[in-house]
């Protein structure tokens, strides 16, 4: 949700390129618009688009629309906006400045004052030129200026003043070689190099120039000077003595330039959904001892006993999270007599919570780690009482520091805004938690081992499902390519998993699509079902399969379309001669585990669908990758 990124240094330079190739690798944050600014000696120049800026952002255009023949600069900071506050529009993007036009700021998050705090500037004679939240923060930096502090002194007080999130770049037209960084709630790391320094908002954006970075934490702000040596220095803004705080370097771990680039895949969601069988590998990796049939999650090793004892879990997620989640539910209710509840975090946040605080786990699901609602639910955990672990892919993101312990899911890079293999990573994690608790609540050693045995054949049913997947998908997205009404169906853990496919199908299509439990279609549902309708139906070989193909008769009684996802074994059974178009999956002796398989040919589905409508896969309209707004 929005993405940020500063350059800064040693000798001028032509900075436009790394910032456009930053701001494209950040794309997945926010597409809408996008901006820049250069300090050129003592002058700012900014130019701002509307749409993506891998495709409006370029030296040339720039330069003939600055009226320049050369751009060089030492230091320069960029812009991709998701909006929020004010449509997508030139006015809109960012960089914003004040008055004068001698300071401008980039800023990702949300600031909950901003209308009080424009309401003071105007009245103090400044102007404002668009309508997001962020402009205060160029005028209240002018305002400090003018009081004679310097420009990290005038934005640590600025920071003081701003309630809600930030990670935010300024620079001022007066301090030519210098550019400040805060951060509150929103993520910003410094990229190190010999020549630069480069802030941004995630570590994929400097992965391409070093793999040496320097994470500030909330609360904290860093000058970066290029006034003879290269040097930075961190402190609290909040700490108007300003004393400064030492920080290690470390190395990024866990992504590549390789996982930045789409490598031989048109899109980077199917780049994600043909990684899954080794993001699931990786999320199991290392995680289970077969000898005593239970997990090993390091994550969790403070908290074994505590969570031996607990009577209630709380999951707090949202979107495809959530609907992981929802499986997860279902899994550890099945395997345990703990009682499991799945809340949509906007929802939970504000709401009574009735489960017991000392017995109760609350896991916040997460692929980002900074989703505003589910953040802000685990804080509303913590002050209730409860203890409170994540299930997240960013390794440091503010749910993984906020909540007390963890379990990473270890999924990579994912790009694509539509998530595929941060969903089945996530469920890997939760296989292993639910075996945990599990075992701990009378699961037999012999049942951990076999259970086990079956979790190591996932990685390698995943690559034979999308082998099996990969053409009928196509010809099924091509097949039904007309039709109005879509429905997605299953029964028991089947239904978070047509959930997650409507989700998916809708938010890559733009059509509206529903999903429910199998046996609730008689109950209003049906009334869309006609010859018109395709029921896409999860139903593979499990307890719930003969009651399945009762709802499969019903649903043909009334002329639908079905689109049938069972598994081998069911091949040739009388039932399932009704569906129109049959995908079968490899057969599970663990029946828990077949959302991770069925979850494949849906995201494929999806895929296909929307490519004939000719969507933009990675990046649909009105989305973004992390929703850090509530
Ligand atoms: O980063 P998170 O897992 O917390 O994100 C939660 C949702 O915004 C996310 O899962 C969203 O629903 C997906 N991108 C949809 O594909």
């Amino acid at each position: 949700m929005c993405g940020i990124i500063g350059i800064i240094t040693k000798k001028d330079r032509n900075l436009i390129p790394d910032i456009t190739a930053s701001l494209s690798d950040l794309e997945y944050r926010g597409y809408d618009s996008a901006g820049l600014a250069l300090l050129d000696g003592g002058v700012i120049r900014v130019y701002k688009c509307v749409g993506a800026p891998s495709q409006n952002l370029n030296s040339e255009k720039i330069k003939k629309s600055l009226g320049l023949s050369e751009t060089n600069a030492k230091v320069a900071i960029g812009h991709n906006r998701w909006a929020t506050h004010g449509e997508p529009s030139v006015i809109n993007a960012h960089p914003h400045l004040d008055c004068r036009g001698a300071v401008a700021v980039v800023h990702n998050g949300t600031i909950l004052n901003y209308a009080k705090l424009k309401e003071e500037l105007i009245g103090k004679g400044h102007v404002f030129s668009s309508e997001t939240d962020t402009e205060v923060i160029p005028h209240l930096i002018e305002d400090y200026l003018g009081e004679g502090l310097s420009l990290g002194e005038s934005v640590a007080k600025t920071c003081r003043g701003l309630e809600g999130s930030f990670g935010l770049a300024a620079v001022s037209a007066a301090s030519p070689e210098l550019l400040v960084v805060a951060k509150n709630g929103s993520p910003l790391v410094i990229g190190v190099l010999k020549e630069s320094l480069i802030v941004a908002s995630s570590q994929n954006a400097i992965i391409r120039y070093t793999d040496r970075i320097i994470s500030l934490h909330d609360g904290e702000m860093a000058e970066l000077s290029a006034g003879g040596e290269l040097v930075y220095s961190i402190s609290k803004f909040g700490d108007a003595s300003s004393a400064k705080v030492s920080r290690q370097e470390e190395k990024i771990t866990g992504i590549s330039m390789e996982d930045v680039s789409k490598g031989e895949f048109e899109t980077f969601m199917l780049k994600e959904i043909f990684d899954e069988p080794a993001s699931v590998r990786a999320a199991l990796l290392g995680r289970s001892d077969k000898n005593k049939g239970d997990a090993v999650l390091g994550g969790l090793i403070d908290y074994s006993d505590y969570l031996a004892h607990i009577s209630h879990i709380y999951f707090v997620a949202c979107g495809t999270a959530h609907n992981a989640a929802c499986v997860g539910k279902e899994i550890i209710e099945s395997l345990s007599d703990i009682i499991v509840e799945s809340a949509i975090a906007s929802e939970f946040r504000y709401r009574k919570h009735n489960f017991p605080k000392l017995d109760t786990a609350v896991f916040a699901v997460s692929q980002s780690g900074e989703t505003a609602d589910t953040l802000e639910s685990v804080k509303e955990a913590k002050r209730k009482g409860y203890k409170t672990f994540g299930i997240v892919n960013v390794v440091g993101s503010a749910i993984a520091e906020e909540t007390d312990a963890g379990i990473y899911t270890r999924a990579g890079l994912e790009i694509g805004v539509a998530s595929t293999k941060a969903f089945t990573s996530q469920l890997a994690a939760i296989y292993l938690l639910a075996l945990k608790l599990a075992r701990e609540r009378g699961m037999s050693v012999q049942k951990g081992k076999e259970y086990i045995t079956e979790l190591e054949r996932l990685p390698e049913l995943l690559k034979k499902t999308l082998e099996l997947s990969t053409e009928p998908t196509k010809e099924i997205a091509r097949l039904y390519g007309g039709i109005k009404t879509i429905n997605f169906l299953g029964r028991g853990i089947h239904v978070p998993v047509s959930a997650e496919a409507a989700l998916k199908f809708k938010e890559l299509t733009y059509i509206e699509v529903g999903s429910y439990p199998l046996g609730e279609l008689k109950h209003g549902p049906m009334a869309v079902i006609d010859k018109e309708s395709l029921s896409v139906v999860l139903s593979p070989k499990d307890e719930l399969f003969d009651i399945s193909k009762n709802s499969i008769e019903q649903i043909k009684s009334k002329g639908g379309k079905i689109f049938l996802i069972t598994s081998e074994d069911a091949r040739g059974d009388s039932g399932i001669n009704k569906a129109d178009s049959v995908l079968y999956l490899p057969v599970l002796k663990e029946k828990l585990f077949y959302p991770m398989l069925e979850v494949i040919p849906l995201q494929l589905f999806a895929y296909h669908f929307a490519k004939n409508l000719g969507r933009n896969i990675d990046k649909p309209r009105n989305l973004a990758k992390s929703v850090t707004v509530e």
